[in-house]
């Protein structure tokens, strides 16, 4: 009988981790005439996950959520991805999505994004590879910019509007190296920082080149590559947050490697040598900041 129900559940559903990601460049070129801004971005995925398992069955698309601030209807990105699969894959049978959320919210780390790529990669797991990977490819990008990362797991430099993605190799400087992420508890709006960049030229019109750079010292040098992570948009962002200026000076003077606002915001990450210097930091953290804010250590995913 166990057995029965155990082949069921594989035979009708399947469970998905879904991880997020830190920008350690995030250079905005300009903005496009289309309204959205041209970027070179490196993206770093990071075991930090959500969960999301997937099921056939139901009477169309059924969402559950475990975050009651994530709405379960056509708000939610992964509705918005189930509806294009079917749509595109055309399935008749319903499906049923229960997602499980870790990652902080509106927190720049991609958590959303990695949730619809997750759905598509799934359904189309689950219903038998209908879609092909250009067309998993399309639907991200009209889902989200940030979604086809998503779809593979490797650190990455996207262009364009952060839809073109072309994956790397582990980065070697980041072997020992932990991700310590802190959430100062509030989000940032991506439309409100990209918006905000008319007031920051230099930060609106960046020189393109720092890709290219920053991914030579990935190979070699750890401090160096710290000291050239960069992104546009934390001209607004520590403008209107000074708080986190603060967590930036503080990880700094811990001797982290790496500090740097991811995507936009709200969420600081600090690249450090060795887990017993990251576990320190996050105590000294918790000392300084007390124990309100959101701070946990995360590997690389590679
Ligand atoms: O593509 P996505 O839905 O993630 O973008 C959210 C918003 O962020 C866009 O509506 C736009 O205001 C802004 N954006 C942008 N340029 C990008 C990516 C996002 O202006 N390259």
């Amino acid at each position: 009988m166990r057995q029965r129900k155990l082949a069921h559940f594989f035979c009708m559903g399947l469970e998905k981790s879904s991880f997020c990601k830190v920008n350690l460049l995030l250079n905005v070129l300009g903005k496009r005439a289309d309204g959205f801004h041209e970027l070179e971005t490196i993206m770093q995925p990071l075991a930090l996950f959500d969960r999301l398992e997937l099921e056939r069955g139901g009477g169309g698309i059924e969402l559950t959520c475990s975050e009651p601030r994530l709405p379960v209807d056509s708000g939610n990105l992964v509705y918005r991805a189930a509806e294009a699969f079917v749509r595109t894959a055309a399935i008749r049978e319903g499906v049923r999505l229960r997602l499980q959320k870790f990652i902080p919210l509106a927190a720049g780390l991609g958590g959303g994004s990695g949730n619809a790529a997750a759905t598509l990669l799934g359904l189309n797991e689950l219903f038998g590879q209908p879609l092909t990977p250009a067309q998993l490819q399309a639907i991200a990008a009209s889902l989200g910019s940030d979604i086809p990362f998503f779809l593979q797991n490797r650190p990455a430099l996207a262009t364009g509007r952060g839809e073109q993605i072309r994956s790397l190799d582990a980065f070697p400087v980041f072997q020992d190296t932990l991700f310590v992420l802190v959430h100062p508890g509030f989000g940032i709006s991506t439309p409100w920082a990209y918006q905000q960049l008319q007031k920051f030229p230099a930060a609106l019109n960046g020189a393109p080149g720092r890709a290219t750079k920053l991914l030579e010292l990935l190979q070699s040098d750890l401090e160096l590559a710290g000291a050239a992570f960069y992104n546009s948009l934390e001209a607004p962002a520590l403008k209107k947050y000074p708080l986190l200026r603060l967590f930036q000076n503080f990880f700094r003077e811990q001797g982290a490697a790496g500090v740097l606002m991811s995507g936009s915001g709200s969420t600081t990450f600090a690249a450090i040598k060795g887990q017993a210097a990251a576990e320190s930091v996050v105590q000294d953290f918790k000392a300084k900041f007390g124990n309100t804010h959101w701070i946990t250590i995360v590997k690389g995913l590679t």
